[in-house]
This record gives structure tokens, C-alpha cells and sequence, in this order.
């Protein structure tokens, strides 16, 4: 990276010194990375951001729907600035607040409403976190979906379901592989069509109801790319993001969250030969960070999360200087009516064991 824009980061940073306190998700680019005061998954800074009361200002090198949550986890008293606000999120943006409030008319309608509780990825809106807070659902992200599923699976007791937005492929995966749920008792609820596309009948039979969502990067990783590695790859260990597909998952040796990609492979033997599936800047900075074992990428043409990496040393720098100067760049503000529901969902999974 430039190494002028490196000396200006720098030099912003120190004057704001814990005036501004720097997030960066293991998605981001190296450049960015270098200026994060801490990293970690969706989870953790999540957590990380609600643990920093003194800094008034947070800059959250990730996308929108997390700069959003650490707003609505931060005090009153601070800001959290995202540095690109076109940073989306495609699967987030797979759920729009109103076809979520008419998806669960249907279910009035099919009679299904009352037996059913919402779990909402993290990578979603503000506004569907706060209808996941009033319909008595939680937030999960892919560190805690399993209890989270397990908890609102519970609630309702015998017949209860979920409806599960917006990945389905974490919803299903996390219902067969870590609950031991059958795929019979899944549904894909599409929302652009009727009642989902569904039956009165098939609503009533399933356990979870998927929303049609998935992310764009995990979606492209294939069994076939598994099976590759396996025949070329002596011994070779597979570990994928719950975000890909389920027969992805089904044929990995691990699953999990970007930390736990990080921690599984930090505590492996030297040697050891792992592919990858997951956003690319992630699995390049896993080669860098463990130089003794063999880390390959999945598949050769899945790339970056592009979203993500607008986040650059460029805005970075804008971000900082700005604030050096006393201006506030793309502050991130919920509005305080959804971000009081958004954070009841938000506290029910803080409140989750473990
Ligand atoms: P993690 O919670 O595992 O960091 O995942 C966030 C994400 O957006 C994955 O695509
Ligand atoms: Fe969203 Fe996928 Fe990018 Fe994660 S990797 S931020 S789910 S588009």
C-alpha cells in the first residue's frame, strides 16, 4: 500500500489517540487490518464495540450491518463511523423489512404465527432486528447459531418452528449438522412469490422456514472443489464457512465462524495441509500468519467479498483525518425506535450460554 497513506494513518491515529477506538473484521484488506485495534468475527465485535464505553468514536472498518449493531450496542455518547457507506452487505440486503412483515402475515394466515420464533442472522437490517425483537426472536451470527437455534427451537415447546432470515444456508446447516434436524424439516420460503411459494400444509409441517438468502462469496464454493482437493491433496483438511452450501458443509472436516477458521488452524500441527472456504483477503492473511502449514484457497474463481473491500486505506485515512479535524464522516445512526427493538434481539443472544 502507499506509503504516504501509511504514515497519514498513523499520524491521524496518534492524535486521536483513545479518542477513536478502530474494528476491523477478518474480511478486510491487510492495509486496513494494520490500523485495527482489534479484529475478529461478526460475534466478537460485536461484543468488542459494546466493551468500549470511554471511546466516543468507533470506527468500524466491516460492512453496514455491523457498523449498524455496534451503534445500537455503543452509548448514546458515541459514534460509529463507517468509512465507505456503500459497504453492504448483498445477503443482508436479500430482506427487506417489508417483505419480512408480509412474510409473517402469511403465517398468521397459515396459522403458524404463534408457534413460531424468529432467529435472525446477524447480516441483516436494523429494521429486521427490531421485528425479530418484537416477535420474541433472537440475533444469532455463525459463533452462536447453534444455541441460539436451540433456545428458539425450544421456546414454544412441542410443533414449535423458526423462521430463519435471511441465509438459509446457515439455517440449514446449523438445524442438520448441529442439532441433528432432518432436511425434511426444512422449507425455503421465497419472497417473491405467495405465501412464499408454499402450502398451508407445508408451513405447518416444517420445523424451520428458510428465508430464500444466501451470501454471494460462500455460495460459489462447490462439492466438486472439495472432492478435488481430496484426490490432490495428501491428508489434506477441509474447512468452510457455515455460510456455503449444504453439501459443502456436509463434505468439510470443520465449520465455522471466521474466528474459529483462525483459531482451528492456529492450534493444527506444523505441516498440517488445509483448504479454505472462505473470503479470500481472509484466507491469504491465514498463509501469512501460519507459514508452517499449507493453506490453500477452496477454489480458484471465488474472490473477494467486494463489499467488504471498499473498505480501503484511502477511506480509512479520510475517516481519521476527518475527525482529527473535527468533522464526523458517515456517522451510523439507527433510528432510537428500531435500535430499542433491534437490541432486545441483540441482548437475547449476548444472554446466550457460552
Ligand atoms: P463471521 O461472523 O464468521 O465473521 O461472518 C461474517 C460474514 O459476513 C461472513 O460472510
Ligand atoms: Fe455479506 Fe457474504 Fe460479504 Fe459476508 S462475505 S459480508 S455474507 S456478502
Amino acid at each position: 500500500s502507499d506509503p504516504g497513506l501509511v504514515e497519514r494513518a498513523r499520524a491521524a491515529k496518534a492524535a486521536l489517540g483513545d479518542r477513536v477506538f478502530v474494528l476491523g473484521h477478518h474480511y478486510q484488506r491487510d492495509e486496513v487490518i494494520e490500523f485495527a485495534d482489534v479484529t475478529g468475527d461478526s460475534f466478537k465485535l460485536a461484543r468488542d464495540a459494546a466493551a468500549r464505553p470511554d471511546a466516543p468514536y468507533i470506527v468500524f472498518c466491516g460492512v453496514h450491518f455491523m457498523a449498524e449493531s455496534a451503534d445500537i450496542l455503543t452509548g448514546d455518547d458515541q459514534t460509529v463511523i463507517l468509512p465507505d457507506l456503500a459497504a453492504g452487505c448483498s445477503m443482508a440486503d436479500m430482506a427487506a423489512i417489508r417483505q419480512v412483515e408480509d412474510a409473517w402475515d402469511d403465517l398468521v394466515e397459515a396459522g403458524v404465527a404463534d408457534r413460531t420464533v424468529p432467529v435472525t442472522y446477524m447480516n441483516s437490517s436494523a429494521a429486521i432486528k427490531a421485528f425479530t425483537g418484537r416477535h420474541g426472536g433472537t440475533i444469532c451470527t455463525s459463533s452462536n447459531a447453534k444455541t441460539a437455534l436451540g433456545w428458539a427451537l425450544a421456546e414454544k415447546g412441542e410443533g414449535g418452528k423458526v423462521l430463519f432470515l435471511p441465509d438459509q444456508h446457515l439455517g440449514r446447516n446449523t438445524f442438520v449438522r448441529d442439532l441433528g434436524g432432518s432436511l425434511d424439516g426444512c422449507v425455503v420460503f421465497d419472497p417473491h412469490q405467495p405465501m412464499g411459494g408454499l402450502t398451508r400444509a407445508e408451513l405447518e409441517d416444517a420445523t424451520m422456514i428458510l428465508w430464500r438468502g444466501h451470501c454471494s462469496v460462500h455460495g460459489r464454493f462447490t462439492l466438486e472443489a472439495v472432492e478435488q482437493a481430496r484426490r490432490q491433496i495428501p491428508d489434506v483438511k477441509v474447512i468452510v464457512h457455515p455460510e456455503c452450501r449444504h453439501e459443502v458443509v456436509e463434505a468439510a472436516d470443520e465449520v465455522g465462524s471466521t474466528e474459529k477458521i483462525i483459531k482451528t488452524i492456529a492450534s493444527a500441527p506444523d505441516g498440517t495441509s488445509w483448504v479454505v472456504g472462505t473470503e479470500l483477503n481472509l484466507v491469504r492473511r491465514l498463509g501469512a500468519m501460519f507459514p508452517r502449514q499449507k493453506i490453500a484457497f477452496l477454489e480458484k474463481n471465488v474472490c473477494y467479498c467486494s463489499t467488504m473491500n471498499r473498505i480501503d486505506l484511502p477511506h480509512l485515512v479520510w475517516a481519521l483525518e476527518s475527525l482529527v479535524e473535527g468533522r464526523v464522516v458517515n456517522p451510523i445512526r439507527v433510528d432510537p425506535e428500531v435500535a430499542h427493538h433491534a437490541r432486545v434481539a441483540l441482548d437475547r443472544m449476548l444472554a446466550l450460554p457460552g
